[in-house]
């Protein structure tokens, strides 16, 4: 038997960033919606734990026990209380590696459902769900898909009503940003200056409830990307492309460096996608729509 799950990346349309937690991490107001580039995770019995990666990134996955995959499937089974059995998990990668679209967490979330319906374990969906966000903050999100506001430090998730399909593109960066060293750098960009609580912004929540991409386009934030920009400030260009070429707005996603650009139509999206692969400021361009659903089994 073979069981083989489909995870979607995410973009943030709002990404809030509180002042830093004692534990280290920030409270957020996070507004995800998971976009149509896509991973699946297989999982095969197997005499022993082994993990593959195919893909244009696969180079750069590691495929130690510290892959947030491999994590997934201990974790699993040290929930019920069982060793892990022998398994073979193959990630076919599509989404960016380090890119800011959580591509590890959509591992992660595919690895367990794959897992628990290779293992016939049944895990209800809260204990899911709870596996999730003890394996990453982003990591709820992957399972669930769709829309929804994440609060504190992203993994307490409500959903969100969505009133159209939006039409994106994401231009790929070569090379990764690592998260921590974000969050490190939008801290260090703030210095003393007081911060307030995250707070989801009400026209963002009415522009994605009405499907509008103009209301969208003008209320789209991210904390995180003047410190994204700091240390790679090579994506201003690529903002700069993207918008030039007919972009409603731009933003880095996440923690980048992946920039995704919103556009008013599919028709669109292909001609700014065209553009910012001929622009030299990114490796390649991919167009596509959100809202998707989240981990599904094939
Ligand atoms: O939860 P996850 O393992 O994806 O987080 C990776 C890193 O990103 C954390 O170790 C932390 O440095 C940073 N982070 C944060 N606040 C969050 C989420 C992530 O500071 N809400």
């Amino acid at each position: 038997m073979t069981v083989t799950v489909r995870v979607p990346a995410k973009v943030n349309v709002q990404l809030a960033v509180g002042p830093p937690r004692a534990d280290g991490f920030h409270d957020l107001a996070n507004v995800f919606l998971a976009v149509g580039l896509h991973d699946e995770v297989t999982a095969t019995p197997a005499d022993t734990f082994r993990l593959t990666c195919t893909g244009p990134d696969a180079d750069a996955v590691p495929l130690d026990p510290t892959n947030l995959a491999a994590r997934a499937a201990d974790a699993l089974a040290a929930h019920h209380g069982i060793a892990t059995p022998g398994v073979h998990l193959h990630l076919a990668k599509d989404i960016p590696v380090a890119g800011g679209m959580a591509g590890g967490s959509a591992d992660a979330a595919g690895a367990l459902l794959a897992c628990d319906t290779l293992w016939n374990l049944r895990t209800p969906h809260p204990d899911l769900l709870s596996l999730c966000a003890d394996l990453g903050s982003d990591v709820p999100f992957s399972l669930l898909g769709g829309a929804a506001l994440g609060r504190g430090r992203g993994e307490l998730l409500t959903p969100l009503d969505v009133g159209g399909t939006f039409h994106w593109v994401f231009a790929v960066a070569d090379g990764g940003l690592s998260t921590p060293a974000v969050y490190r750098e939008c801290d260090r960009l703030r210095g003393t200056a007081d911060v307030p609580e995250p707070q989801a912004s009400p026209a963002l929540l009415t522009a994605l409830r009405k499907g509008d991409p103009h209301a969208l386009a003008g209320a789209l934030a991210n904390d995180l990307q003047a410190a994204a920009l700091s240390l790679r400030p090579s994506l201003a260009d690529t903002l700069e492309a993207g918008k030039s070429a007919g972009a409603l707005a731009g933003l880095v996603s996440g923690s980048g460096p992946t920039c995704a650009f919103l556009t008013e139509d599919a028709a669109t999206a292909e001609t700014v996608a065209d553009a910012l692969r001929r622009s030299g400021t990114c490796r390649t361009a991919r167009p596509t729509t959100s809202p998707t659903p989240g981990a599904t089994l094939l």
